[in-house]
């Protein structure tokens, strides 16, 4: 087994979570964010070195206007004030996806907590913002090819010698497709998909949908690993 692997994660399921309990959806976001502090705390002594977490889709601007802005408040606000603890823990925080439509307040704090989690070694956290895979790869075809890895990160300098593969994409809330996120990356990825609503996903079913990747790997150790390099 690798010792570091490349999980990404669709947090479907948060609007249900707070309906199911006569919520407006907004506290199933706010109750998905700890979610997700919770379940990168655990990552890296599950052999994950790099989570990439779906937040807000390009499709999502499309969401009643206080659901967007509930999101954004929530991205902004939730990562600023963690700021501290992400460096404590050894996160290295990044943003993919679109930066020129963010509203200028939240993209100057994600970018001031890109900046104070740089130097994070134990696990790099990409957080996928107006972000469409679709979007990506077609920016890529006019790009020059030399330039693809990079700009389907859409990264900045010095990142483009990330391996950015996806080796384990896990879904919650019980829909089973891709929503046009990191399609190409996931070209060989193991797919999980499980119908717990992601604030309910906890230690135990990331552990469950490792140990079925694990088993997958094993299944498949004695053949060739039909890896595609993007370089
Ligand atoms: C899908 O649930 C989830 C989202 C559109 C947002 C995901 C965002 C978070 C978990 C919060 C991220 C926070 C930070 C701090 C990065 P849905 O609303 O589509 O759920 P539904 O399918 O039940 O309606």
């Amino acid at each position: 087994l690798k010792p570091g692997f490349h999980v990404a994660i669709i947090m479907d399921g948060n609007g249900r979570w707070a309906s199911q309990r006569g919520l407006p959806r907004p506290f199933g976001h706010r109750a998905g964010a700890e979610t997700l502090k919770r379940i990168a705390s655990l990552a890296p002594d599950l052999g994950v070195t790099t989570l990439t977490l779906f937040a807000f889709s390009t499709y999502n601007w499309l969401r009643a206007p206080a659901e967007v802005t509930g999101l954004m408040n929530l991205l902004g606000d939730y990562l600023a004030r963690e700021t501290q603890a992400f460096v404590t823990g050894g996160w290295r925080l990044s943003l993919i996806g679109r930066r020129d439509r963010l509203p200028a307040r939240h993209l100057a704090d994600l970018e001031r907590i890109e900046a104070a989690t740089a130097g994070g070694k134990r696990l790099h956290v990409r957080i996928a913002v107006d972000y469409s895979a679709r979007e990506a790869i077609e920016q890529a075809a006019h790009s020059h090819a030399s330039d693809l890895a990079r700009v389907i990160a859409q990264s900045r300098p010095g990142d483009s010698d990330e391996v950015l593969e996806v080796d384990l994409m896990i879904r919650t809330g019980g829909d089973k497709r891709l929503s046009d996120f990191l399609l190409w990356e996931c070209a060989f990825a193991e797919l999980y998909f499980v119908d717990t609503l992601w604030p309910d996903f906890d230690e135990t079913c990331l552990t469950a949908a490792i140990d079925d990747f694990r088993g997958r790997e094993r299944a498949n150790a004695v053949a060739p690993s039909p890896r595609l390099m993007v370089s």
